[in-house]
């Protein structure tokens, strides 16, 4: 193995004031898929979060509640650490803002701050409202935007223009606790400094984030950087600034030196010494520092805190990871249509795995918003975490555990193939978790399984087993090692699946490199479930779980909208062409077993000598490029028509060899009444690949 790496990661601290919901998961997957992938691959990594539990808010809704504000953080801190030990994402140290280690951090580096020159001191008009008596937080104030005038704008920044200002400049300004209208009231604020760092900052940044975060970052950078305010004045709940009594740190100024602060109490509990975790020498260490974070809040990761660490000598992020939003079913989370869900809402519906599969399937490391689509979501784990990866794992383990006492053989060559083609795609695969494309490494994955499932089918043990044992156990040994090495790529992604099939074959614990030991003339432990299937009704009653004031604001509601989606796809493929009789009636368990997908045709011709086929070139998605051959070359009499329509095909049908060439897959028709083989509507916006309901 390359040398081993010591890393230190964190995810965004969330606020203690609110639950932790999909949205959030969003980010502490993707860190968690990422530091337990460094883990298994033999490096050092320590995952830190905590609490954010500074801030007006905090003390407005403890006060409400009739409770402390140490009270409510501490019931938070607990709810907080159940949801995400229940979605299986492992920090190695949970802790608090509030603590003392951030205390004393906190004031060391300010005091850093304030001898380097860089603090100032201004009087500025605040605003006052006089009913709460008290200066009004930036986000405790809406009005209109001073640059381009959209109305509803808090008092720091503008959602619409992306303009940033300070709350007296918001014109019409109103409380949004009480509805009146502020007054302007001077009060004494410090200010940091970031011009002294302009250079400095402007040459950081680029090496630091992805270039899209940069550019942007970067356009201010034209303008001396304006000062940004760090205190506030009471009521606040946060620590009180040293040498100026009343006024408090602003919480995002104690909110990332949690995250060292976080790593000292790690290093305190394991005996470890902080500077060779996070070195306040003025030097970078021999550690490497990554911060994954969503893209509201890159101005505080990637400007004001590698300004104070670099001001106060401590060693700055290696890389700023910055991912975009989560929307549900392509829309921003709402409460009215109950998308916006808690993690604990999820929970009491749905397995935490089926969510860190999707989630894994659908982030590609960059700061696009990630859809999760609630149908595809079931089709998606049903037809390839549970159909597909699974499927080998249920068929093979319990085939030998009924009928070949349990034992594995030995494996032929072909079975030794397949192994090989596994065990190639590690690189691949770990150069795609290594750079956060976890969609990637979940298709290579895919295509690990559809290999070993391709395998598992031309061997038909089945049939074999009814004949000769010992060939089927050599069939089941290479499937099931197969799996094995399958099992150990997807253990960042699914950690509690990935020990139950390491217990199947006996082992105690598996790193990366244990793709390489194979599993042969051996006992096989219990087949324990894995992973089973989800169905739409959970995710209905998930739904109507976290819907408030259902259809509230004259919205649709998702259950009708659900509905209406289902009813498009259904209605589209009525009939295969070619079946005038109704076939014998199938069980629903037989039409489960159908894997319908999209597919975009790319090329489509007529076979020579063949007065019925079409030959079909379908771009598939995640599956590659599938050639089918169709019967349907009457009903087309120009099949270059056909280019670039999206077609619903049977996508796991065993491939079936014609004296034409090989047919992968099934195209489905569905034609008027009467007329024999009318094309599909394209379906829009449906990726290739995309599952079909
Ligand atoms: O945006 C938020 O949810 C903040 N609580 C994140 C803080 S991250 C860090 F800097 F502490
Ligand atoms: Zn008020």
């Amino acid at each position: 193995m390359a040398e081993k790496r010591k890393i230190v990661v964190t995810s965004a601290l969330p606020y203690a004031n609110g639950d932790i919901h999909l949205g959030h998961l969003v980010e502490y997957l993707q860190t968690d898929f990422w530091a337990r992938f460094q883990k298994l691959r033999g490096h050092e990594c320590v995952y830190v979060c905590a609490d954010d539990t500074h801030g007006t808010p905090i003390k407005i809704r403890a006060r409400k509640e009739g409770i402390t504000p140490e009270e409510l953080i501490a019931r938070s801190h607990a709810e907080h650490l159940r949801d995400f030990t229940d979605f299986q994402v492992a920090f190695d140290n949970y802790h608090s803002t509030n603590a003392p280690e951030n205390k004393v951090l906190s004031e060391r580096i300010y005091a850093a701050m304030e001898k380097s020159g860089a603090v100032t001191s201004k009087t500025s008009p605040q605003l006052y409202c006089e009913k709460c008596q008290m200066f009004l937080p930036d986000r405790f104030v809406k009005g209109e935007c001073p640059k381009c005038g959209a109305a509803g704008q808090y008092g720091d920044s503008c959602d619409k223009c992306g303009a940033t200002y300070g709350a007296e400049e918001l014109g019409h300004p109103v409380c949004t606790t009480c509805g009146a209208t502020p007054v302007v009231r001077d009060s004494e604020h410090l200010y940091f400094e970031l011009e002294p760092q302009h250079e400095y900052l402007e040459k950081w940044i680029p090496g630091h984030t992805t270039s899209d975060v940069s550019n942007k970052l970067l356009e201010w950078f034209k303008e001396p950087l304006r000062g940004w305010c760090i205190s506030r004045d009471a009521p606040y709940f946060g620590f009180e600034i040293p040498g100026h009594p009343n006024k408090f740190f602003y919480v995002w100024v104690d909110a990332p030196i949690g995250y060292i602060a976080s790593l000292k109490n790690w290093c305190e509990k394991n005996g470890k010494n902080i500077e060779d975790y996070w070195p306040s020498d003025g030097t970078d260490g021999d550690v490497e520092l990554y911060h994954f974070i969503g893209k509201d809040i890159i101005r505080f990761h990637c400007l004001f805190w590698p300004g104070m660490l670099h001001t106060a000598g401590f060693k700055g992020p290696d890389k700023v990871f910055v991912h975009g939003f989560l929307t549900v079913n392509g829309e921003k989370m709402s409460k009215s249509k109950g998308t916006f869900v808690n993690a604990r809402t999820y929970l009491n519906h749905l397995p935490p795995e089926a969510l860190r599969y999707y989630y894994a399937a659908k982030l590609g490391g960059t700061t696009d918003d990630m859809d999760l689509n609630l149908s595809d979501f079931v089709q998606r784990v049903n037809s390839d975490l549970v159909g597909k990866i699974t499927n080998i794992a249920s068929r093979g383990g319990q085939m030998l555990q009924k009928k070949l006492e349990g034992r594995l053989g030995a494996m032929d060559d072909e079975g030794l193939a397949l192994i090989a083609k596994c065990r190639e795609a590690s690189e691949t695969i770990a150069k795609h978790y290594e750079d956060r494309r976890f969609n990637m490494a979940v298709v290579e994955i895919c295509r690990l399984a559809d290999a070993a499932n391709e395998y598992f089918d031309r061997r038909e043990p089945w049939k074999t087993v009814k004949t000769d044992a010992e060939a089927t156990r050599v069939t089941l040994t290479a499937a099931l090692n197969a799996f094995r090495i399958i099992a150990i790529y997807l253990k960042p992604i699914l950690p509690a699946y990935a020990d139950k099939a390491m217990k199947l074959f006996g082992e105690t614990e598996w790193t990366w490199d244990s793709i390489n030991a194979a599993r042969e003339n051996c006992a096989l432990g219990e087949y324990e479930y894995l992973a089973s299937r989800i169905d739409g009704k959970q995710v209905e009653a998930m739904i109507a779980a976290a819907t408030i004031n259902p259809g509230d604001s004259g919205e649709v509601s998702h259950e009708s909208r659900a509905s209406k989606n289902k009813a498009k796809v259904e209605a589209a493929p009525a009939a295969a062409v070619e079946v005038p009789a109704l076939k014998p009636e199938i069980a629903f368990g037989d039409f489960e077993k159908v894997d319908l997908r999209i597919g975009k045709v790319i090329s489509c011709e007529t076979v020579p000598k063949s007065s019925k086929l079409l030959k079909f070139e379908l771009d598939a998605g995640s599956l590659g490029k599938r050639t089918i051959f169709s019967g349907i070359r009457g009903s087309y009499a120009d099949p270059a028509a056909l280019v670039g329509k999206e077609v619903l095909f049977v996508a796991n049908l065993a491939p079936r060899k014609m004296s034409v060439g090989v047919s992968e897959g099934m195209i489905l028709y569905a034609g008027e009444p009467g007329v024999n083989g009318g094309i599909l509507e394209p379906l829009d916006s449906v990726p290739a690949g995309t599952p079909a309901t």
